[in-house]
C-alpha cells in the first residue's frame, strides 16, 4: 500500500529523500522494466507535484520511443535531433527550460506546458533513454528538483536498466 500522508508536513528537501528512499524500494522489487518505470513516473509524478506530465522515452535504437508516463497522451515518437527531448539525448545533459515556448524546436505534446525537464538516463556511456517531466507553470523546476530528480536518474540507472 502506498499512502502518500506520509510524505505531509515535511521540507521540501525532506520530502525528496523520502521520494528517492521510496523509489529505491520500487525500482528494487520487480524484474519488469516496464513495472519499475511505470512506478517511478507515479511516485515522482506524486511528490514532485504541479507537474502536468511525467515520464520516460526510451532508444529503440531508431528514435525515442514513449515509454510509461504520467499524464495526457504524448507523442510516440521523438527523432534523437528534435526537440527539448531529442537535444538532451545528444548533448546527455540535463536540460532545464523556464518557458517551453521560448525554446527553438520544443515539441508541445500538452498545450498546457510551460517549463520542462529533462534529465538523460546514461548507462555506459550511452544515452539509452530520458526522464521528461513538463509543468503548466513557468520556472517550474528550480536547482533542487535538478539535484534529487538527477539522484532519482542514478537509481534507475543502476536497477532499472
Ligand atoms: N516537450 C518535449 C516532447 C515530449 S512531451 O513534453 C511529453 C520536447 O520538446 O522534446
Amino acid at each position: 500500500m502506498f499512502d502518500i500522508k506520509i510524505f505531509e508536513n515535511l521540507t521540501l528537501e525532506e520530502k525528496y529523500q523520502s521520494m528517492l528512499s521510496a523509489l529505491r524500494g520500487l525500482v528494487d522489487n520487480s524484474d519488469s522494466q516496464t513495472a519499475k518505470l511505470a512506478n517511478s513516473s507515479a511516485l515522482i509524478n506524486a511528490l514532485v507535484g504541479r507537474l502536468n506530465w511525467c515520464g520516460f522515452y526510451l532508444d529503440n535504437k531508431k528514435e525515442l520511443e514513449l515509454g510509461p508516463f504520467q499524464g495526457m497522451p504524448a507523442c510516440t515518437k521523438i527523432p534523437y535531433d528534435k526537440g527539448v527531448c531529442g537535444k538532451c539525448y545528444s548533448t546527455k545533459e540535463t536540460i532545464r527550460v523556464d518557458d517551453v515556448n521560448a525554446f527553438p524546436g520544443h515539441i508541445a505534446c500538452d498545450a498546457a506546458s510551460n517549463s520542462e525537464l529533462v534529465i538523460p538516463i546514461i548507462v555506459g556511456e550511452k544515452c539509452v533513454g530520458l526522464l521528461d517531466m513538463d509543468s503548466a507553470e513557468l520556472s517550474r523546476f528550480t536547482q533542487l528538483e535538478e539535484k534529487y530528480l538527477k539522484e532519482a536518474v542514478k537509481l534507475i540507472e543502476k536497477y532499472v536498466f
